[in-house]
């Protein structure tokens, strides 16, 4: 297929260039040339994982105490710098004896290095891309420039560096992570294992007193020889899902909570929704995204966390079970995100043996923070998320559940859209003035979730409407937020820096597929 034949189905520019160089579709390729494996049709739709033979989960070791991540040692000299090299490269590291991974990494580890800052500080993050391709290193979630945030339009190059500086505004509190975002490669430079966490300390921290874990959650797909595959055509479609969900860079590790613990945790999943649960415990969130809640929530005993979000949650062990251990098992329950052509099978995973042990019981204070009120908006503007619309495409999609011809997927790299078009890094889809409230109304006009994110600031969710249910929910700073088919949310934010900020669906797929839109600030 010619140049102009893949222009005329509609590919869009950012897929082109990915397609001749093998990256989409790699191991949907990959079947179709094992001829003979007509059976896999069917696999393929009960077993999303297949194309490659996957490892038995009983292969990777599981069940060790579960390791605190990391620091990133600061080498600032001065109070208020934080200053540190990043580098990324690829590193061999066997999980699965016998059989290494080929992981991309930061720093050599996996998970990256976690970075801890103060409010007011200047960071200074020396980065080197030793991978062969180009790559950037986003701040999710954070108040950084434009120019320094990693943006797809700033690609660091092999072999090149990069200094990336940026100091954390008062206020600015809260659990972040950083990740790849080079244009269109995203997506399988996270798979392969870039992702770090980021955490920013106020001066004044209402909680400082409890005791800290930080949770972690990643997914990793290996083969049957340890190796990391890649995507097949589902992945793309739905956003990858591994057969392992990590917690630390670990498979159901054990954790020890002694008396109330604050517990930080992130999901740098590509594509898996957690709902997680202690069953017999609760947790009682304190902050989201970017920070602390103005007062605890009511006790929950499940919490969804879509790719890309964050939260802090306080869990205390019941007091009736004080003096002796208690044993809880942690897990993910079964969500549907209306994935297509792929039927729900309600799974639990488990992801980590937790014993609780009695300690101190601290009862969360009654007020956190005061959390800023956006009122008198400057602009309004509409985001819809769509995905196929028209008929003939529908069909086109159905007969690619029977097929194994890489040719015969082309069409989605054009379903996933915002208002309408496929990204393009050199068209400018939406401004807004800096330094003005914006109102943005944002509809998932699909029949998937989609998680919702935006580069360099925080909003506040005015209200979220569902059929004929409108919920208005308590202020929390959010960067990323899921939309469940036909859900519309309105949000309020403000961006200080001039420059490009993307909005995407935080389904890393969907994002190099072209679901995604640039918002310029004035
Ligand atoms: Cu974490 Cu543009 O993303
Ligand atoms: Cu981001
Ligand atoms: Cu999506």
């Amino acid at each position: 297929m010619n140049r102009r034949e893949l222009l005329r189905l509609g590919l869009s520019a950012t897929a082109l260039p990915l397609l001749a160089a093998g990256r989409i579709f790699p191991a949907a390729a990959q079947t179709h040339d094992h001829a003979g494996h007509t059976e896999h049709a069917g696999m393929a739709m009960s077993k999303p994982e297949s194309g490659v033979p996957l490892l038995p989960a009983d292969d990777f070791p599981a069940g060790k105490p579960l390791q605190p991540l990391t620091k990133l040692k600061n080498t600032g000299k001065t109070r208020g710098l934080f200053r540190a090299t990043l580098t990324a490269r690829a590193r061999k590291i066997e999980l699965v004896r016998g059989k290494p991974t080929t992981f991309l990494t930061y720093n050599g580890q996996i998970p990256g290095p976690q970075i801890v800052a103060n409010e007011g500080d200047t960071v200074e993050i020396d980065f080197r891309n030793e991978l062969d391709e180009p790559t950037t290193v986003h701040w999710h979630g954070l108040p950084v420039p434009p120019a320094h945030d990693g943006n797809p339009q700033d690609p660091v190059a092999p072999g090149e560096r990069r200094l990336y500086r940026f100091t954390l505004p008062t206020g600015s509190a809260g659990t972040y992570w950083y990740h790849p975002h080079p244009h269109g490669l995203a997506a399988a430079q996270a798979y392969r294992g870039l992702a770090g966490t980021f955490i920013v300390r106020a001066k004044k921290d209402p909680l400082a007193h409890f005791p800290e874990q930080h949770w972690l959650f990643s997914d990793l797909r290996l083969a049957a020889d340890g190796t990391i595959p890649g995507n097949t055509a589902l992945d793309w479609m739905n956003g990858r899902e591994g057969q392992f969900v990590l917690l630390n860079g670990q498979l159901r590790p054990r954790i020890t909570l002694k008396g109330t613990q604050r517990v930080r945790i992130w999901n740098a999943c590509n594509a898996r929704y957690l709902l997680l649960t202690l069953p017999g415990h609760t947790f009682t969130v304190v902050g989201t995204d970017g920070g602390l809640l103005e007062k605890p929530a009511a006790p929950t005993e499940t919490l969804l966390i879509v790719p890309g979000e964050r939260y802090e949650v306080l869990i205390t062990p019941h007091p009736e079970k004080r003096g002796g251990s208690k044993d809880a098992t942690l897990l993910a329950r079964p969500y549907n995100r209306q994935k297509m052509m792929q039927d729900f099978v309600p799974e639990t995973l488990i992801l980590a043996q937790v014993r609780l042990r009695p300690g101190k019981t601290r009862p969360a204070p009654a007020a956190l923070r005061p959390l800023p009120n956006f009122d008198q908006p400057a602009t309004r503007q509409e985001i819809t998320f769509t995905e196929v619309m028209d008929h003939s495409a529908h069909g086109h999609l159905s007969a690619v559940k029977q097929s194994h011809n890489p040719a015969d997927f082309l069409e989605l790299l054009t379903v996933f859209r915002v208002n309408g078009k496929t990204y393009d890094m050199d068209r400018i889809d939406l401004k807004a003035e800096a330094g003005k409230v914006q109102d943005w109304t944002i509809n998932n006009n699909s029949h998937m979730d989609h998680p919702f994110h935006i580069h360099g600031t925080q909003f506040i969710v005015i209200e979220r409407v569902l059929g004929n249910h409108t919920e208005r929910p308590a202020p929390a700073l959010k960067d990323t937020l899921n939309l469940r088919p036909y859900e519309k949310v309105r949000i309020r934010f403000i961006q200080r820096d001039p420059g490009l900020r993307p909005l995407h669906c935080h389904i890393l797929e969907h994002e190099a597929l072209g679901m995604m839109a640039q918002l310029q600030v004035l």
